[in-house]
């Protein structure tokens, strides 16, 4: 039922909004150290303040940790190495063009000279694929999902709810990675937590401890200036 909103509780970490916003990156490579269950729930009781449509708080989220999660990443893997077609609820649209393209290629790009995979490198990208399924060695993997009935409009608020969970995370010294590619195999993911409702799977987020000595999370995005996305005017 309905709980009334608490606020911020004393043992919460002091960061700055901004700070959390400058120091969220994603990280795709974690140490194995278990996140502390008191911690895990407060940090989704704080994301569970998101806002959303009438508040109707359409996120539905599956957390996979310990022998789940080992075995949902030998199934996603198995099934990668052996170019399974992806079956995803949702449609994804990955061609790119124009200056959407040069930032995917961008990112690309820099992940990978981290990762030491020069162009050309099959087996190299292949093993960076296949690197999402391992959900990077993070402790903990997320699954959101929604009904589709919904639609895109609502489907906002569900990432809405995204964006505060990772921030939070931040603020509470972890990390994660927003990952498009937990969309590939949803009935997996049905089976493993018995989802018989209508939700349908949009991304996953992995999360847990950074490892800093894995090169990939030196990677460095950039962003435009704001003048190519947002407009003022009087
Ligand atoms: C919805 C969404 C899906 C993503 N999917 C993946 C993914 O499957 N694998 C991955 O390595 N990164 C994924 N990313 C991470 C993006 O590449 C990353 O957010 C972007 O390059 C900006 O870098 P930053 O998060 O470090 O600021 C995803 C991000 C979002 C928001």
């Amino acid at each position: 039922m309905s709980e009334d909103r608490r606020g911020r509780l004393e043992t919460d970490p002091g960061m700055s909004l901004v700070e959390a916003v400058y120091a969220r990156r994603s990280v795709r490579g974690y140490l194995d150290r278990e996140v502390a269950p008191e911690m895990l729930e407060r940090i989704f009781e704080i994301a569970q303040q998101a806002p959303s449509n009438c508040n109707v708080q359409p996120w539905k989220v599956f957390v996979a940790s310990g022998e789940l999660k080992n075995k949902l990443s030998a199934q996603m893997v198995q099934r990668t190495r052996e170019g399974v077609a992806p079956n995803p609820d949702y449609p994804y649209r990955g061609d790119f063009e124009n200056d959407y393209r040069r930032r995917q290629v961008e990112c690309a790009v820099a992940l990978y000279t981290e990762m030491g995979i020069e162009r050309g490198d099959r087996e190299g990208r292949q093993r960076a694929v296949l690197r999402n399924f391992e959900f990077f060695d993070a402790p903990n993997i997320a699954f959101i999902g929604m009904d589709p009935a919904f639609g895109t409009t609502v489907a906002i608020d569900v990432g809405m709810w995204a964006q505060t969970l990772m921030l939070t995370l931040t603020a509470f010294g972890l990390h994660s990675c927003p990952m498009g590619t937990m969309r590939n195999y949803p009935d997996l993911i049905r089976e493993a937590f018995d989802i018989q409702d209508d939700t349908r799977i949009l991304f996953g987020i992995a999360f847990g401890y950074e490892d800093p000595t894995v090169p990939a999370n030196r990677t460095v995005t950039s962003r435009d200036p704001i003048s190519t996305n947002v407009v003022f005017r009087s």
